[in-house]
């Protein structure tokens, strides 16, 4: 007898169509057959199949067994089909009628004594379950994921025993609760916070003007003059993402098999800083099963590169289209896989090899030809990719020793959440923050005495034109944060500033 089962392949972080179809009795030895492009750890749920078959108080088929798992052409990755696989096996041999089996979409582990271990990709398979109008079974943690997904509903499998008995109209299952939801609205305490910070007014501003933005900033100053401490205190002042947001970042997270954190830090926006002995891959994904890089592991929140200049410089320049698209594919001779990566890119370098150029106390002994050197492995086009640039000088002695402490953390955020509120009102919900505003002319109109002052500033600055609609979305947003629906002069002139390296690299 045959039966079919519906399950799905995850491809990135989006799950595909799989249906196995079991089909039992067949004339022949007694053998149990698996085709459809299964890899090693699927042909090894054969053993976990057949001990939970029989630790659940089932009878393992003595006929001959034909699994196919279909689509032919999709590779079967993981242990996903074990339960589907079993389901197939006890209907096919006829040991139980399931009749609400077509209902569902259905993946989970086997242990050997039939209970279900989690899997990889619960948000993917809610999204797909809700596109094909299906419900959904899930092991416990991945049904609970899942079930942050609106307008799906979503089941506990628990023992392969509860499950057959469910589908054949006995013993309900338990619905999945996302737990995780209420954590959403708690407050975070954090160990650090910008009132840590004294001094450095510009480097402050502009990280706020960033993140209410959504801004790529670069950050160029001596050692020790904050950089690295004031980018670890973003996180502090990120606003809350919305549950769409969520939703796809802890899919990225679920889907490489890793973990956000538990509980309430899988409500925060990601914060990521890898080394900068990283390689191609780990920053900007792939593998033999492609899985995301740090740029996708950071969407929706901020990729930090301190010191810039130490990486590789052929990977940063792969970084430069993603960073303008907000996603990267990954070709594979298995096909392509796309990967979101709408992130804000924050990096930090020195201005020299040494780090002290422009040094009062002259310390910098490096030659203008080291210092070309060292400024080529960042090349102009990648650059221009951020909104704001600004030169970090050494925090002075004065600021250092005095005791005012800078603004905190929470003050800030209201701010940032406040401009990011109006964004959000401007782009219709969509997400969309100025920094990625497509139509940057209709979205930032100017008035006559803006205008001028921008195309001065474009001619004696020599300035390019994606620095022309930098200029303006910086403008944009702060405005923003003032509250101001115009953007003024002031406005203009603020963002202008940010540019200053344009001058130095071109
Ligand atoms: N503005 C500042 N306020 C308070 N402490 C500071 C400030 N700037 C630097 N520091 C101190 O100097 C240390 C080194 O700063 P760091 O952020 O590592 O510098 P950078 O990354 O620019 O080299 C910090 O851990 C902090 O103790
Ligand atoms: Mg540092
Ligand atoms: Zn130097």
């Amino acid at each position: 007898m045959l039966s079919i089962v519906h399950s799905g392949a995850l491809r990135g972080i989006e799950v595909v169509d799989v249906t196995i179809e079991v089909n039992s009795g067949e004339r022949g030895d007694p053998r149990f057959i698996m085709v459809g492009l299964p890899d090693a750890a699927v042909k090894e749920s054969h053993d976990r199949v057949f001990s939970a078959l029989s630790n659940s108080g089932f009878m393992c088929p003595r006929m001959r067994t034909t699994v196919n798992l279909a689509p032919g052409y999709i590779r079967k990755e993981g242990s996903f089909y074990d339960l589907p696989i079993a389901l197939g096996v006890i209907q096919s041999t006829a040991q139980v009628s399931m009749k609400l089996l077509d209902e569902f979409v259905i993946a989970g582990e086997l242990s050997l004594s039939g209970t279900i271990s989690d899997i990889r990709g619960g948000i993917a398979f809610s999204l797909y379950a809700r596109q094909n109008a299906k419900k959904l079974i899930l092991p416990p943690k991945s049904a609970a994921e899942a079930a942050l997904v609106e307008g799906v509903e979503v089941f506990v499998a628990d023992s392969l025993a509860n499950v057959t008995d469910f589908l054949s109209g006995g013993t309900p299952l338990a619905r999945a609760v996302p737990v995780i939801k209420d954590l959403w609205a708690a407050d975070r305490n954090y160990a650090i916070d910008f009132s840590d910070v004294t001094g450095q007014l510009v480097l402050r501003r502009a990280v706020e003007i960033a993140v209410a933005g959504g801004h790529n900033l670069l950050m160029i100053g001596s050692p020790g003059s904050g950089k690295s401490m004031v980018a670890k205190r973003i996180p502090t002042i990120m606003p809350r993402p919305s549950m769409d947001e969520i939703i796809d970042i802890i899919n990225i997270y679920s889907a490489a098999g890793m973990s956000l954190g538990e509980g309430e830090s899988c409500f925060r926006r990601p914060f990521r800083s890898p080394h900068h002995t990283i390689s191609s891959v780990g920053l900007l994904g792939g593998g033999v099963i492609p899985g995301p890089g740090e740029v996708s592991l950071a969407h929706n929140g901020v990729l930090f590169l301190d010191e810039l200049a130490e990486f590789n410089r052929a990977t940063l320049e792969v970084l430069r289209q993603p960073l303008e698209d907000g996603e990267i594919t990954i070709s594979r001779s298995s096909g392509k896989v796309t990967f979101p990566c709408s992130i804000i890119l924050v990096a930090a370098m020195n201005p020299c090899p040494c780090g002290f150029l422009g040094d009062k106390a002259g310390r910098c002994k490096c030659s203008p030809g080291q210092v070309a050197k060292y400024r080529s492995r960042i090349s102009g086009p990648l650059i221009d990719r951020f909104d704001i640039q600004i030169d970090v000088p050494a925090v002075s002695l004065a600021d250092l020793c005095g005791h005012r402490r800078g603004e905190c953390s929470a003050d800030i955020k209201v701010r940032v959440e406040r401009a990011r509120a109006i964004q959000n009102a401007r782009f219709k919900d969509t997400e969309t923050t100025n920094a990625r505003m497509v139509n940057v002319r209709d979205g930032c109109p100017l008035n006559g005495t803006c205008q001028n002052l921008l195309d001065m500033a474009m001619k004696n600055l020599h300035l390019s034109a994606r620095a022309y609609d930098k200029i303006l979305k910086v403008a944009r947003t702060i405005a923003d944060l003032a509250t101001s629906e115009d953007i003024l002069e002031k406005h203009i002139l603020e963002a202008i500033q940010y540019r200053s390296l344009d001058r130095i690299f071109f």
